[in-house]
């Protein structure tokens, strides 16, 4: 393997139209802030690379929607999600955004580079075009019918519910999601990358020089590239965005997955000049390794659409490896901004105080490494009681404890070694390889778990000598015991550095001592006899089920008020009076009323219509009792064809309101009016 002299470390640029939740942080930042925490253990020289992605249609659909102006909204999400990232702990060199001076500028001279050396297809094209609202619509200013899985709601440039890309003119039925319109055809003018061109070079790249990427990310490539390259438009018909630095290119911005990977190359020159680095080391030296921490629906962009960019302009390196996730679904349903059903990390930070650890072990344990995963509060409490509580908190505790207890905090020497404690130390010196192998082919959740099993070796070597029992008859023997057991804690406190560092921090502190570097892995001298540690403190507490049933709660909630909006927001497609008028409605009496047998739900009722006595069968049994409603006034229509219901025929229909429980309300005239006056 080469080794590199230098690391540049990107995590995707999350959009700022909305927080980041857990989906984000187990597919992408967890790892990403995992690797470079490794990295700089062992001392490489490494720069992490973050940021907010500004740019794009949804952002701007956003702003119109609540009424405010895009800058508004990214201005909003960018400090929510810079800070819920820094009390997480993802040790960014740099946060920044695309909005910022530095990378307009970076992307437009990296667009203009390549225009000068006549790297773009011009054309001109027909593409969909508001009238009412004088706007092309681009991307999700488009709205219709998937081709594929007859959604009626796919995107102009994606459909949400079978996943396919795709173009505008793909879509059955278009419809502006500005104006509702049937948009007309325009034509305009773009720049396209020539994909295919770089069709040769790519399939060289990846196919044959990175049999060693991840198989989700080797296989999503191989089969773009299969499948044949097509030019791709690299500029939009919109107004947020980058400028196209081209002359006649008015109303026209660089297409957001063109400028936001160049956002890399921008954070980083914008951290070079905020410490005095040379950005070019980082990106123009082939001693540099380029690592993009990614989730699989960034994949193509990360592979082939930005990599052919960066051939296409000549100076730059090309990223070694794309260790992309697949996604996290929560409590068995994918997680979804727009339906809230999200564990939302600023609100996490605030409902779980000093509890980082917890979810970033939990995230890293569940890491959806090779296939999408699912994350339950149950597992969260779990895995915190029976794994972080039960076995790392539950050692370190032990072994603090009794080194103050038998040694006033003092640190014991080392005795006469037996074959059990050579045997737990020789294991103990195997960590290191185990962990580093994990980690440097981005296998996170097997690095996690090599380092708990040293936790676990911890818990069983105190298990096994039971140096509380030994005390009273070989005191001796006990200072070893705990000497050893003293030397595994300070080894977790550097193993689990890169996953947990408010853990491996307070570790330090309970021994007292300062950050051990990487190397020190798996030796048994790193706290020396005679040394004084610190006063233990439980590392990790106990999670309750009622704050995991008011997590599991909240969420229902979400669901439900999701409901509700879907309710309240949306009504049925718009009708013409004739259609409404065309149902005779009138008011009504229940004469009687019976259960209808082996059925839950069905009532059979005898209604005076005013024109007739007739036999409704009614699904209301589970909200009225038959005794409690001879005498009631209701609404009913009449001239709905009589259906057949178990055997009973009924004519017509009880009008009933149905709340967002499904609960059941009959409708009724507010003065004593007659039976049969119509209702309309
Ligand atoms: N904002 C994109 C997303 O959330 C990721 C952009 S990554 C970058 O899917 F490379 F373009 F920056
Ligand atoms: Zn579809």
């Amino acid at each position: 393997m080469k080794e590199f002299k230098r690391y540049t470390v990107t995590s995707a640029l999350p959009y700022a139209n909305g927080p980041v939740h857990i989906g984000h942080l187990a597919g992408v930042y967890i790892p990403a802030d995992i690797y470079v925490r490794y990295l700089r253990l062992k001392g490489k020289d490494v720069v992490f690379i973050g940021g907010s992605d500004e740019h794009g249609v949804p952002i701007t659909i956003k702003a119109r929607n609540e009424g405010v102006s895009p800058q508004d909204v990214v201005d909003k999400y960018h400090t929510i999600i810079k800070k819920s990232f820094e009390e997480l702990g993802i040790s960014f060199d740099i946060y920044s955004r695309t909005t910022s001076i530095i990378h307009h500028k970076t992307a437009s001279d990296f667009f203009r580079k390549l225009y000068l050396d006549g790297k773009f297809v011009e054309k001109t094209s027909e593409q969909y075009y508001d009238v009412e609202a004088q706007q092309f619509l681009a991307d999700r200013y488009i709205k219709g019918t998937c081709p594929h899985c007859s959604n009626e709601d796919a995107y102009g440039d994606q459909c949400e519910k079978c996943g396919t890309t795709l173009s505008p003119l793909d879509l059955i039925n278009p419809r502006s999601a500005l104006s509702g319109n049937q948009p007309i055809l325009k034509e305009t003018k773009h720049w396209y990358l020539p994909l295919e061109q770089y069709e040769p070079f790519l399939k060289k790249w990846i196919l044959e020089d990175h049999k060693e990427w991840k198989a989700n990310v080797y296989g999503q490539c191989k089969s773009w590239l299969d499948s044949g390259l097509q030019p791709r438009a690299v500029s939009r018909d919109l107004d947020w965005g980058v400028p196209v630095p081209v002359e006649g290119a008015d109303g026209k911005v660089l297409y957001v997955w063109f400028d936001a990977p160049i956002g890399y190359i921008s954070n980083t020159i914008e951290w070079a000049e905020n410490t005095g680095n040379d950005w070019r080391k980082y990106w123009q030296d082939e001693e540099a390794k380029l690592v993009h921490f990614i989730g699989k629906d960034n994949i193509v962009f990360h592979c082939i659409i930005f990599p052919a960019m960066l051939k296409a302009h000549g100076s730059y390196i090309l990223p070694e490896n794309v260790p992309g996730n697949e996604f996290l679904n929560l409590e068995n349903d994918k997680i979804s901004t727009s339906r809230n059903w999200a564990v939302w990390l600023h609100e996490y930070l605030v409902e779980f105080p000093g509890k980082q650890d917890v979810l970033r072990y939990v995230l890293a344990a569940n890491m959806p490494e090779t296939k999408d995963n699912d994350f339950t509060w149950k597992d969260f409490q779990t895995r915190n009681n029976s794994e972080l509580v039960a076995i790392l908190g539950n050692f370190i505790n032990r072994t603090a404890i009794l080194t103050q207890k038998y040694y006033g905090g003092k640190v014991p020497a080392l005795g006469t070694l037996t074959s059990f404690d050579q045997e737990t130390l020789a294991e103990m010196a195997q960590y290191k390889d185990k962990v580093e192998k994990a980690l440097e082919t981005y296998h996170f959740r097997e690095a996690l778990k090599e380092a708990m099993n040293l936790a676990r070796l911890g818990n069983k070597y105190l298990a096994d000598t039971e140096p509380w029992i030994l005390v009273k008859t070989d005191a001796l023997r006990v200072e070893t015991i705990m000497n050893i057991s003293l030397q595994i804690t300070a080894n977790l406190s550097i193993v689990f550095e890169p996953f947990m560092p408010f853990t491996a921090e307070k570790i330090r502190t309970l021994l007292n001592i300062d950050t051990l570097g990487w190397e020190q892995l798996g030796k048994m001298d790193l706290v020396k006899a005679g040394h004084s540690v610190g006063t233990p403190f439980l590392l990790f507490d106990k999670i309750e089920d009622a704050e995991i049933e008011a997590q599991v709660n909240k969420l229902l909630n979400a669901k439900q008020a999701n409901q509700n909006k879907v309710q309240v927001n949306q009504s049925k497609e718009v009708i013409s009076f004739d259609d409404f008028s065309k149902l005779d409605i009138r008011t009504g009496t229940i004469l009687e009323a019976e259960r209808v047998p082996k059925t839950k739900k069905l009532l059979k009722l005898l209604i005076d219509t005013g024109i007739d006595k007739r036999t409704v069968v009614s699904g209301i049994s589970e909200f009225y009792n038959p005794e409690d409603i001879i005498g009631k006034k209701v609404s009913i229509l009449v001239n709905l064809a009589p259906r057949e219901i178990k055997g009973i025929e009924s004519h017509g229909m009880i009008l009933m309101a149905e709340n967002t429980k499904g609960e059941l309300a009959f409708i009724s005239c507010d003065k004593e009016f007659n039976n049969g006056s119509e209702i309309r």
